[in-house]
């Protein structure tokens, strides 16, 4: 049956490599952008030359009614949502001493609030589906901490926590809700501290390098299949052994 999926962050980096993975499995996608529409076009492109349906939609996730609308634009436009994958996000390397309130506060709507709202809009289409795969993109600083943005791993851990009760909440009616922790990815989000401190981070990984936005989409993809449905409440690394759990 074809799948309706949501990404949020789907112009770039991890999200895009997801929406495309979603779309080489079958799916319709719905991707959001912030600021970058180029890149959320290319992307869309992408998706139709598998022969599914890309739907672009524009939201700052930072406003948290703009989050409410994106479900439901993105349901009324793909006709329906099956899967949610909660992936936007940014980083801010700051001292914690120097963090304002309003970066705190930013960061934990766009990264932990939006999830909550995104889902919780979500869940009655995926209910009205009888299907329904909820993926939060967490990240190995939920689990390690981060002295430079404490804010940013606040907001990652608390998505795990989101996680579970979310899983707990909607297993009766067969929604399940896991979360994705990747290590370091080649991507624009961290550019700066693997082009000032790469060798340094490739030599602490196990696996001696660092990790392809593809390789983290094909963890996601199967948390958002059929195949994936006794998983729920689960955190799942893909950090090239950094940390085991
Ligand atoms: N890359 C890593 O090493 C790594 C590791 C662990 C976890 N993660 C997590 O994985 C997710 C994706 O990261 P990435 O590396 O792919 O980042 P990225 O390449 O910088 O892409 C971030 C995406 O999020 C969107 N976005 C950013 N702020 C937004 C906001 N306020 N409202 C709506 N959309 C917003 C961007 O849209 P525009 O481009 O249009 O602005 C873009 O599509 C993030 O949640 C990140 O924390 C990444």
């Amino acid at each position: 049956m074809k799948r309706c999926a949501l990404v949020t962050g789907g112009s770039r980096g991890i999200g895009a490599a997801i929406a495309v993975k979603l779309a080489a499995r079958g799916c319709d996608v719905a991707l959001s952008y912030r600021t970058q529409r180029t890149a959320a076009e290319e992307v869309a492109a992408a998706i139709q030359r598998l022969g599914c349906r890309a739907f672009i939609l524009q939201a700052d996730l930072a406003d948290l009614d703009q989050g409410r609308d994106l479900i439901h634009e993105a349901a009324e436009g793909l006709g329906g949502l099956h899967i949610l994958v909660n992936n936007a996000g940014y980083v801010q390397r700051i001292p914690w001493e120097e963090l304002s309130l309003e970066d705190w506060e930013r960061m934990l709507r766009v990264g932990l609030t939006s999830a909550f709202i995104l889902s919780r809009y979500a869940v009655p289409y995926m209910r009205e589906a009888k299907f329904g795969r909820i993926v939060n993109i967490s990240s190995l600083r939920a689990l390690t901490g981060s002295a430079h943005g404490v804010h940013y791993a606040a907001a990652k851990a608390g998505l795990l926590g989101l996680t579970k009760s979310l899983a707990l909440a909607v297993a009766p009616l067969g929604i399940t809700v896991n979360a994705v922790c990747p290590g370091f990815v080649a991507t624009e989000i961290n550019l700066e501290a693997l082009a000032t401190r790469g060798d340094e981070i490739r030599s602490q990984i196990p696996l001696g390098r660092v990790a392809s936005p593809e390789e983290i989409a094909s963890v996601i993809a199967f948390l958002c299949s059929e195949e994936a449905g006794y998983v729920t409440g689960e955190t799942v690394s893909a950090n090239g052994g950094l940390r085991m759990g």
